[in-house]
């Protein structure tokens, strides 16, 4: 008898340890509605387009699950912490559950409107302005289907809300290699404006709080160490480029000074710029103080080096080399990586940015979801 509920008292124990994030949190936002990019997708781009394979999801999923690293994003241990169900993305056929808000973000998304087609670049064809469209189009099914019993978020869903925005880096990266910083900085401010003209159409559709992600330091990443035109000089201490970090902190003062102005037109609302920038700066330069080894250096990818880089052989893909057939495998330690790919974080670091997201030191407002949501800790 003793054994027997000692064995139920582990049982529960276990259970109580692993299951369902929703249990115990007590938080004011039902849902989050996302907007973004691969830094955020859940699985919106490989259900659109789908073909994703592994070692893509191997730390967390253990199969692929249509986001760009080994494991969870940021936007995933947001949603655990607040004791949601991971979002289903908006372009998700097959049993999609919105009633928690939706993820709109996919991968190679950008700001402004793309110029050209996902088959010459690459670049997804659902940037921002679209995203809105879909939550536009979700919340006019929403209240048209309120009887339906789909599931959709209920109606006072959308003023109850949290909306992440984290998108803009391939609006920064994909002109670098054929235009340069200088041209690149030609149109920054009309991203940073389509971002705040975004946040005032949200809020028109009843959003009131909203987090901001700014732009990484992607002279740091190994795949733009080795695919940008730089010369040594422009190597810092820390293995990064110091041109092309400059202009992400430019375009990181143009957003703060936009959010800026964009609190006079969305009264009552919360606009928070959230600091990713300076989280994954202080990665790649001292990793080891947060318990990484490797930071300019890609975990999955194919070359070695310093950076295990090759454009040629991106993460998970085969090509023939020199009448050599090679593959771009992932390392078998990615917690010891910033990096995961090469362009995308590790579980690891995706962790260590929600972390801080949520104790809000990096948040401008100071804006801490650990002060007045009952959080889960992160896993
Ligand atoms: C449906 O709409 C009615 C009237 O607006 C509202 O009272 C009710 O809560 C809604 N139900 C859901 C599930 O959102
Ligand atoms: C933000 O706006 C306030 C007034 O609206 C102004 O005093 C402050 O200097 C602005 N800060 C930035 C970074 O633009
Ligand atoms: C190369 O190797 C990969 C992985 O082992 C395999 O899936 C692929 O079919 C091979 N390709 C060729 C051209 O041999
Ligand atoms: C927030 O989290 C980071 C990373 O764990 C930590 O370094 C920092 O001291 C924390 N700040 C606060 C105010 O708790």
């Amino acid at each position: 008898m003793k054994a027997f509920s000692l064995h139920l008292l582990l049982l529960t124990l276990v259970l109580l340890s692993s299951s369902d994030y929703r249990v115990e949190a007590k938080c004011n936002f039902p849902a989050i509605f996302n907007f973004g990019d691969s830094n955020s997708d859940t699985g919106g781009f490989w259900a659109a387009f789908p073909a994703q394979h592994g070692p893509f999801g191997m730390t967390y999923f253990g199969h692929p699950s249509g986001r760009a690293s080994d494991g969870r994003l940021v936007v995933d241990f947001l949603t655990q912490a607040l004791g949601l169900p991971f979002l289903s993305p908006y372009l998700q056929s097959i049993g999609p559950d919105f009633r928690h808000g939706a993820n709109f973000a996919t991968l190679a998304s950008t700001v402004l409107l793309p110029q050209t087609s996902l088959f010459v670049t690459g670049i997804s064809p659902f940037s921002l302005g679209i995203q809105l469209n879909q939550i536009k189009e979700l919340k006019a099914k929403s209240l048209s289907l309120n009887q339906s019993g789909l599931p959709l978020p209920s109606t006072d869903v959308f003023a109850r809300a949290l909306y992440t925005i984290d998108i803009g880096q391939n609006d920064f990266t994909s002109n670098l290699k054929s235009i340069g910083v200088a041209g690149v900085k030609q149109y920054l401010p009309s991203v940073v404006n389509q971002i705040s003209w975004t946040i005032k159409e949200l809020y028109d559709l009843g959003g009131r709080n909203f987090v901001i992600f700014n732009l990484a330091p992607i002279g740091c990443y190994p795949a733009f160490i080795r695919q940008l035109p730089h010369n040594a000089r422009d190597m810092d201490q820390y293995g990064c480029m110091v041109s092309y970090n400059k202009a992400v902190m430019h375009y990181n003062r143009l957003l703060l000074q936009s959010l800026n102005n964009t609190r006079g037109i969305v009264p009552g609302a919360n606009v928070v710029y959230f600091d990713k920038h300076a989280v994954l700066l202080e990665l790649f330069r001292n990793p080891k103080a947060s318990g990484f080894y490797y930071s300019t250096k890609a975990c999955c990818g194919y070359g070695g080096g310093a950076q295990n880089y090759d454009p040629a052989v991106y993460c998970g893909n085969s090509k023939v080399i020199n009448g050599q057939n090679v593959t771009a495998t992932a390392c078998g330690d990615p917690q010891n990586y910033v990096s995961w790919d090469g362009i995308h974080a590790t579980e690891a670091a995706n962790r260590v940015i929600a972390t801080v997201l949520l104790n809000g030191s990096r948040s401008n407002p100071a804006f801490a979801f650990s002060k007045f949501c009952d959080l889960n800790p992160i896993g």
